[in-house]
């Protein structure tokens, strides 16, 4: 397939697949509930502290171009982050700022696939790793977060088909990716199960990525444990950025840490810096702002505790209701902030989960994401960010759909 087929194949992304149907809808005066975008500047204000410090940014004429590999005292307080919270050996060298953990994607790929490498990723995926890595002409070995065991890994089931893939291809796939907290099916993953997936990593010679980017999301009794507090030794990557905790999606801002000395480590880190300069900067107010937002740790616990608290409520109100469901069942989430539930396709009479999340947003004017723009066919993904009442609305609307499409 040429490179030009390859581009048109993968470059949409299945969140914004009904953003056209949605437009047209609310032109013509429907209200729609939207529960496809996991957005949290939507729904809960970006700290006080932290807009003042972009304010000030502005004030202080700081509309000039950064760094390309961020400013000086963010790359600093997000090292001393990793100090603080995971007892990391990291300094403000290891970190590289970009344009949101997306662009961080991007310079993995574009930094370590050649056509028909390989990496490892985990189904139900993030949406954009997938077509990330086959833009770059790369192939996944798909993995998967099983359902049964509430979307945890088999790392039995890990470990023999990389030893196949390798054995078959005589080439060792370049990285292994996985989501904790997870996007879209909630899971936390105990620190047993990442210390098996280092160690995997580790004898097969790939770099371990974890993204990272919901790690102060955690709820329902879950303990989260970062990779960089196990990796010690072993090449890893770690994604986290201000979208999530910082609930500052528009600020366009991803951290990357790569805190190794091993040669994969140092090679990577050189990589996305001479890629970092083809962009020449990242949003400079947003990177003091930011850089400030790290360092208030009083205010910044505060504010993402509210938050969690009230997500966390929000999530067991949509599972409960989502359980009570004769359509669809789901796995109580305990990190981030969506709901994956399966779909009990044989009671219903639509073709799949596209057919689902384009109808349901025509007739009932839901828009929500359909699991296989995850890897997962036969789900659908809803945003768990919403008012109780807007998502208690959605379900229902959801049901009444369902009902009328029952076989
Ligand atoms: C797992 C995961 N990684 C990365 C991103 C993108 O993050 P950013 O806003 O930093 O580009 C998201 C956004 O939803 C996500 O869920």
């Amino acid at each position: 397939m040429s490179i030009l087929s390859y581009r048109s194949r993968y470059a949409m992304n299945p969140l914004h697949e009904g953003d056209d149907l949605a437009s047209e809808l609310e032109g013509a005066g429907k209200r729609l509930i939207k529960v496809n975008i996991g957005d949290p500047a939507r729904y809960f204000k970006t700290p006080r502290y932290v807009i003042d410090a972009y304010v000030k940014a502005l004030k202080d004429g700081h509309t000039n171009y950064s760094s390309p590999y961020g400013i000086p005292e963010l790359r600093e307080a997000v090292a001393e982050r990793y100090r603080r919270m995971y007892n990391v050996d990291a300094n403000s060298d290891d970190v590289i700022v970009t344009q949101g953990v997306s662009e961080a994607l991007v310079f993995l790929n574009a930094s370590l696939i050649d056509w028909e490498d390989k990496a490892v990723i985990f189904r139900p995926y993030y949406t954009q790793y997938a077509p990330d890595l086959m833009l770059f002409g790369g192939r996944p070995i798909m993995e998967r977060y099983r359902e049964e065991i509430e979307w945890g890994i088999m790392t039995d089931d890990l470990e023999r088909h990389v030893k196949a893939d390798i054995s078959e291809s005589r080439k060792k796939p370049k990285y292994l990716i996985i989501t904790n907290p997870n996007n879209p099916t909630g899971t936390v993953l105990p620190a047993r199960i990442l210390r098996e997936i280092v160690d995997i990593a580790n004898n097969y010679g790939m770099l371990l990525v974890s993204d990272e980017i919901y790690d102060e999301i955690v709820y329902n009794g879950a303990r989260f444990t970062s990779v960089s507090q196990i990796a010690d030794g072993v090449p890893h990557l770690i994604l986290n950025g201000a979208s999530k905790d910082f609930d500052a999606t528009g600020f366009r801002l991803g951290l990357a840490l790569l805190p190794g000395e091993d040669k994969a480590s140092v090679e990577l880190k050189e990589q996305f810096r001479r890629f970092a300069t083809i962009r020449l900067s990242c949003n400079t107010p947003a990177e003091y702002a930011l850089a400030e937002g790290l360092s208030r740790h009083a205010e910044h616990e505060r504010a993402v505790g509210r938050m969690v608290r009230e997500i966390a409520d929000r999530a067991n109100f949509a599972a409960k209701l989502i359980n009570e469901s004769e359509y669809m069942h789901a796995v109580a989430p305990k990190g981030a902030f969506y709901i994956f539930p399966k779909l009990h396709m044989n009671r219903l009479k639509l073709r799949d989960d596209r057919d689902f999340a384009m109808r349901l947003l025509d007739e009932e004017g839901v828009q929500l994401t359909r699991g296989s723009g995850f890897g997962e066919p036969g789900h659908i993904r809803l945003v768990v960010l919403p008012e109780k009442k807007v998502l208690e609305l959605a379900i229902e609307k959801i049901n009444r759909f369902c009902k009328r499409h029952s076989k």
